[in-house]
């Protein structure tokens, strides 16, 4: 052998490297803040987000927001990422000055199933856009569908299947029943055809799935670098290969829906005062992709976000029997004004009458700080700025902003920001709620990109909940695991296995 030092390079390499990265680590704990992961060269904090990536929203809350004083800068290759949930960064991003803070063309690029649509516009496009949005969510008719729709749905839709569960004593997710409910409705309310998803033979809802899938692979895409992702969707592999197939079923599904909503045979329900659909469908401004991606952004923004939520307001009512007492206590008085219907053995509320309940919206509130059905927000950075906590960001980086993180922050919500509380939300005299700033409580957003259905979907979850604690004892099963998904909702990932009593009043 000429060269008999070359076949021991690779272990020269090996300790060469474990070397270097043993001063590295030991010079780096010394400038670093020690209660902060390693920082590594080129892959910054990477290993340790890897390892992290199952408890992900807890490790930003607690291993990097936490011990950094909430905000934090960090890059990944070439990638700058600011992290915060401080709210005095909160409110500089998303209000005063929010011109700087797009959401980008990467975040578009991220959503392309939804491009052009409000979800991904921004500037004047997306003023343009949230007016016409505002306009039809305001008006009369379509608020008067989404009423008639959500009353009916749980009337005839929910109540009877829980029911049905109850007597048979079967194992019920009421991950799954929400949100097949919350597709129901949102199908009916968008479209104006009742999908029927919530029904004994619990059919398969490959376009709910569809949106599933989408939110999922936008994860991967937020925490992959554009290029490799690009890449895999123009080879068609991995999680694009996924995606792909899960875009064709959303805009072949919205496609139908227009093309049988133009030859006029659409499945009408009943008495339809003026679904979503109709107020678009001739406007010469959207052609059909602008259409489709318009329509599939009222589903997401409906169906993805209430149908997440639920879940964790029957979780945290199941784990908390005194304030499944508590909501039964504020509605008593209003149920025994209703006179009782022969044969009728189960009571719901209407919208006029969950509106004065505070208590109840309190627990909604309180779920919503702890567990934000959209846990991050991003935007872009369009010039140098300087963040109120001192950082520094620069154009083209990225600014992430942890929702979940600032609900479960000391600093906002008091030592007891970790436990579910609604009183928190509440006056001392329990008969009224107490505002929180959007920059504090940003589970809607906040600044001029605030939620345009916020009190829809208040109402709408008031109008549920209130039907299921009134009529049913629910219990979690021991022992089921309660993960969230690796997705851009914060989706449980293994469901909500409860058993069900009907009440008898
Ligand atoms: C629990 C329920 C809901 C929560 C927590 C929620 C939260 C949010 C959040 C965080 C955003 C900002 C998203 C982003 O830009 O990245 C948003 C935007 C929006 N939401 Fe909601 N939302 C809820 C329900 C609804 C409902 C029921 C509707 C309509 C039927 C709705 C309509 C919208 C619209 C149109 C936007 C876009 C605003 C814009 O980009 O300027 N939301 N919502």
């Amino acid at each position: 052998m000429a060269f008999p030092f070359l076949q021991e390079l690779p272990v020269s390499i090996l300790v060469l490297l474990v070397v270097v990265l043993g001063l590295y680590y030991i010079k780096s704990s010394k400038s670093q803040n020690p209660l902060l992961p390693v920082n590594w060269p080129v892959v910054g904090i990477l290993p340790s987000l890897a390892i992290n990536l199952h408890r992900l929203h807890h490790y930003i809350a607690f291993d990097l927001l936490s011990p950094s004083g909430h905000s934090l800068k960090f890059a990944i290759a070439s990638i700058h990422i600011f992290l915060t949930c401080d709210p005095v960064n909160i409110q500089h991003i998303f209000t005063l000055n929010h011109t700087n803070y797009p959401k980008g063309e990467e975040f578009a690029d991220i959503f392309d199933v939804a491009r052009g649509s409000l979800f991904t516009v921004d500037g004047e496009p997306c003023r343009r856009e949230r007016t016409n949005y505002q306009g039809v969510l305001s008006s009369p008719r379509v608020v008067g569908l989404m009423n008639t729709c959500c009353r009916d749905k749980v009337e005839k839709g929910l109540l009877p299947f829980m029911a049905h569960m109850a007597l048979t004593n079967a194992r019920v997710d009421m991950n799954d029943l929400m949100m097949r409910l919350v597709f129901d409705l949102y199908a009916m309310t968008i479209f104006g055809v009742d999908t029927a998803r919530l029904s004994l033979d619990m059919p398969t809802v490959h376009v709910a799935d569809a949106m599933d899938t989408v939110m999922e692979v936008a994860f991967i895409r937020h925490i992959v670098p554009a290029f490799l992702w690009k890449v895999m969707r123009r080879l068609d592999i991995g999680p694009e290969r996924k995606l792909a197939a899960a875009q064709a079923v959303l805009r072949c599904f919205t496609m139908d829906m227009i093309m049988k909503r133009r030859a006029n045979d659409h499945v009408i329900v009943q008495e339809v005062p003026m679904d979503i659909l109709s107020n678009y469908v001739n406007d010469p401004r959207y052609n059909d992709d602008l259409l489709k991606a318009t329509l599939i952004t009222y589903m997401i923004a409906g169906r993805d976000t209430i149908g997440t939520t639920l879940p964790w307001v029957i979780y945290n009512l199941a784990k908390n029997p005194h304030v499944v007492s508590s909501i039964r206590d504020e509605l008593a008085p209003i149920i025994s004004r209703k006179p009782s219907v022969a044969g009728v053995t189960m009571t719901m509320l209407d919208l006029e009458e969950v509106k004065a309940l505070v208590y109840l919206q309190a627990t909604l509130l309180e779920t919503l700080r702890l567990y934000p059905p959209i846990p991050i927000e991003r935007k872009s950075v369009v010039t140098t700025d300087v963040m109120p906590s001192g950082h520094e960001v620069c154009a083209r980086d990225i600014v992430l902003v942890s929702i979940y993180s600032i609900g479960r922050m000391e600093s906002v919500w008091g030592a007891d920001c970790r436990e579910y509380r609604p009183e928190r939300w509440l006056s001392e005299d329990g008969r009224q709620l107490r505002h929180a700033p959007s920059h504090k409580f940003l589970a809607f957003n906040s600044g001029p990109r605030l939620c345009l259905g916020k009190d829809i979907a208040i109402m709408q979850m008031k109008i549920v909940v209130a039907a299921i604690v009134w009529n049913f004892d629910v219990k979690m099963l021991d022992g089921q695991p309660i993960d969230t998904k690796l997705s851009c909702l914060l989706q449980m990932k293994n469901g909500l296995k409860v058993k069900l009593n009907k009440r008898e009043m």
